[in-house]
Order: structure tokens, then C-alpha cells, then sequence
């Protein structure tokens, strides 16, 4: 094993960014596995440099050119924390054309440019790791590709996105409005700068995704997947959570039933992906409907190991940091990209519908589909 240090080049300093870089700072030995390189801080590519360095980043390690970060011969892997798609995504694919490995917690990115991030790292040998961009600070992507790589995995879902069930548990135990609880949460840092892809569900239908490549072997579009519950006028309900009201979270409360934003998929008979991401009635009492606040909760059935259950910090800059730490240790350890253990991605062209089931309706109009 090459005792040579690992040279990493953080781009993007904002809430999980600067949680990577503070680590590094503050606990670098905890970063040098004991069966691994060492890894050491080289560079830290933010926009807004001043605020930066107020935030304790060495001036000498910033630059405000993450294109000049990612053209030095002197980085050994890359960490991409800046979100969004574009050039966030140029970055990435870049990164992996040089053969260069990348830690990323970019959910939009891995979802919606998967098939050819993987194709690319495949070629090129690079390892691509996202275990920050589902679950937050919980092992999930690792133990789904990983440790259940021999069992044969029937459906996934969970709670998937701290803002909405942030906002959602709020709204049933306080009766607090809307936008007040909304605002909270971005002072938080759990919702997004736009808070529009986590109310929407469409955050939610990207780790959605992910979580159905590794588990099914498949990249199935963002978009085939439904974001919108029924309604008793057999129109689609709202987007996400954005059509729930007062009125619905007390009448679920009467029926003994809480709403959660549940992303769901599942392997159909005749082989189509069944995925949705929609407001879910679930038992007040059940696993799901006591993961309250910022948690997010996955439950895997797969045979034959049965019901697993993940649960813990979904959101938030420490959370992610720690998974993207974790998946640099990883890269330090080579253990390859995230999807080393699982089935290989080469399932084309899946039919993807809702998942079907019996729903619940409620004042607004919506019937929300009953979970357990
Ligand atoms: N906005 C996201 C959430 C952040 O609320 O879950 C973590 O992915």
C-alpha cells in the first residue's frame, strides 16, 4: 500500500463544503485510515472567498476558480459540494474524464446525468462517490450496494428529505403556517437555497432514483417518477407537499394517521419500476411516523435478509459532511465508486409508473395513498 498522501481539492465552501474543509482543519489525523493513504487538504475552490475566509478557511488554500482548482496537476480527488446541475456536473465529468476520483454530495447531478457518470468512470477507471447525496449523515448507499449486495432487494422507501419532514412535523404538532416553517428550516440550513426541489419532492425523487439504481441495477429518470398524490377529482394533487393544509394534517390526525413525504419504489411482477414520492398517511405510532423533524428513515425488504431500516441526521452541514468524509476515507481505502458492490447499471428503457394502492381522501381534495 502507497503511503502517499492523497491530495484533495474541495470545491464549493458552503454549509457542507465548509464542514469537509473544518474537518480537515481541525481533526486531520481521524483522516488517515489505517489501511489507506493519508489524506491531506490542497485546495478549496468558493465563489465568495472573503466570506470564506472569514469562516476560517487559510487564504492560501482558496481560489475563486474551480476550473483552475480542477486543471492542477496536484489534486488527487476531487470533493464537490457546490450543488446544482450546471457546472457542478462539467466539474464532475471533467474530473472523471482525467481519471481523477470525486467525492460528491450532488444528488441533482447524480440523478440526472447517472447513466453517463457511471459510463465514463467505468472507462476511465475514476471512482465516483455520492453516499452524502441520500440520507445525509447516514450509512445508506454503502450498506444498500455493499452489505446487501447478495440479496435480492424488493422495495426501498423512506423518508428521504429533512426539510419537508421538518416542516410536516411541525405543521402537525404546532398548527404553525406554511411559509413560517418553511422559513425556519432554510435558517436551519436543511432546506435548499430554492426551497422549490424540496417542497416539490423533487429532491426527494433524485435520491429516489439513486436509491433505485443501487438497489435495482437500473437508471430510471427523474421524471418518469410521480411527485403528485391523487385527488378526489381524479386530477393529480399538487406537487410534493405544497397542496397539504392544516385541514389534512388534523383530519389524518383524527384517522390515528400522520402525513409523511414517502419516496417509494418497488420491483413490479412484470418487471416495470413502480416510483413515487407523495405524501403518505402512515400510522402515528409506526417507525415512519415517529421520524420526526430532520430525520430521514429508509427501510430495504430484500431477500432473504428480510426488513432493514436505516434512520438518523438527514440533512444539514454536519451530516453531510460526515458521509462525504466517509466516502474519502473510502477512496483512500479504494474501495471504488459507490456502486462497486451492486448490480451493474445495465438494465435499459424500464417502464416506470406511480406505485399503486388504495388512498385516503382528505379536505383539500387530495386522497393521499395509505402507508404502514
Ligand atoms: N434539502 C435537503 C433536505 C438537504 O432537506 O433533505 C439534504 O439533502
Amino acid at each position: 500500500m502507497s503511503t502517499q498522501p492523497l491530495r484533495v481539492g474541495v470545491i464549493g465552501a458552503g454549509t457542507v463544503g465548509r464542514e469537509v474543509v473544518r474537518a480537515f482543519l481541525e481533526r486531520s489525523p481521524r483522516l488517515s485510515p489505517a489501511d489507506g493513504r493519508p489524506l491531506v487538504l490542497a485546495a478549496v475552490a468558493e465563489k465568495f472567498t472573503e466570506r470564506a475566509i472569514a469562516g476560517g478557511i487559510p487564504a492560501e488554500l482558496l481560489t475563486d476558480d474551480a476550473f483552475a482548482l480542477l486543471a492542477r496537476d496536484d489534486i488527487d480527488v476531487i470533493v464537490e459540494t457546490m450543488g446544482g446541475d450546471e457546472p457542478a456536473h462539467a466539474l464532475i465529468r471533467a474530473s472523471l474524464a482525467a481519471g481523477r476520483s470525486v467525492a460528491t454530495a450532488n444528488k441533482h447531478v447524480v440523478a440526472h446525468h447517472g447513466p453517463e457518470l457511471e459510463r465514463l468512470a467505468r472507462e476511465t477507471g475514476a471512482t465516483l462517490r455520492f453516499e452524502a447525496a441520500v440520507g445525509g449523515g447516514i450509512p445508506l448507499l454503502g450498506p444498500i450496494a455493499s452489505d446487501l449486495a447478495a440479496d435480492s432487494i424488493a422495495r426501498v422507501r423512506g423518508i428521504v428529505n429533512g426539510t419537508t419532514n421538518y416542516m410536516l412535523t411541525a405543521m402537525a404538532r404546532e398548527g404553525r403556517a406554511y411559509q413560517d416553517i418553511l422559513r425556519e428550516a432554510q435558517a436551519r440550513g436543511y432546506a435548499e437555497s430554492d426551497p422549490t426541489a424540496d417542497v416539490e419532492g423533487l429532491d426527494a425523487v433524485n435520491k429516489l432514483v439513486i436509491l433505485a439504481r443501487l438497489a435495482f441495477g437500473a437508471w430510471i429518470s427523474p421524471d418518469a417518477v410521480s411527485n403528485r398524490p391523487g385527488s378526489t377529482s381524479g386530477r393529480p394533487g399538487a406537487p410534493g407537499i405544497t397542496g397539504v393544509t392544516a385541514e389534512d394534517v388534523a383530519a389524518m390526525a383524527d384517522a390515528g394517521r400522520t402525513l409523511r413525504l414517502i419516496a417509494s419504489t418497488r420491483l413490479a411482477e412484470d418487471g416495470a419500476v413502480e416510483a413515487s414520492v407523495v405524501p403518505t398517511a402512515v400510522p402515528a405510532a409506526s417507525p415512519f411516523g415517529r421520524c420526526d423533524g430532520v430525520l430521514n428513515r429508509v427501510e430495504v425488504d430484500a431477500v432473504p435478509v428480510g426488513r432493514v431500516a436505516f434512520e438518523g441526521p438527514g440533512a444539514g452541514g454536519p451530516a453531510a459532511g460526515a458521509a462525504v468524509l466517509s466516502d474519502l476515507v473510502s477512496i483512500a481505502r479504494g474501495l471504488g465508486s459507490t456502486w462497486a458492490g451492486a448490480v451493474r447499471a445495465d438494465r435499459a428503457d424500464l417502464a416506470v409508473r406511480p406505485v399503486a394502492g388504495e388512498c385516503l381522501a382528505a379536505p383539500s381534495g387530495a386522497c393521499y395513498p395509505v402507508g404502514d
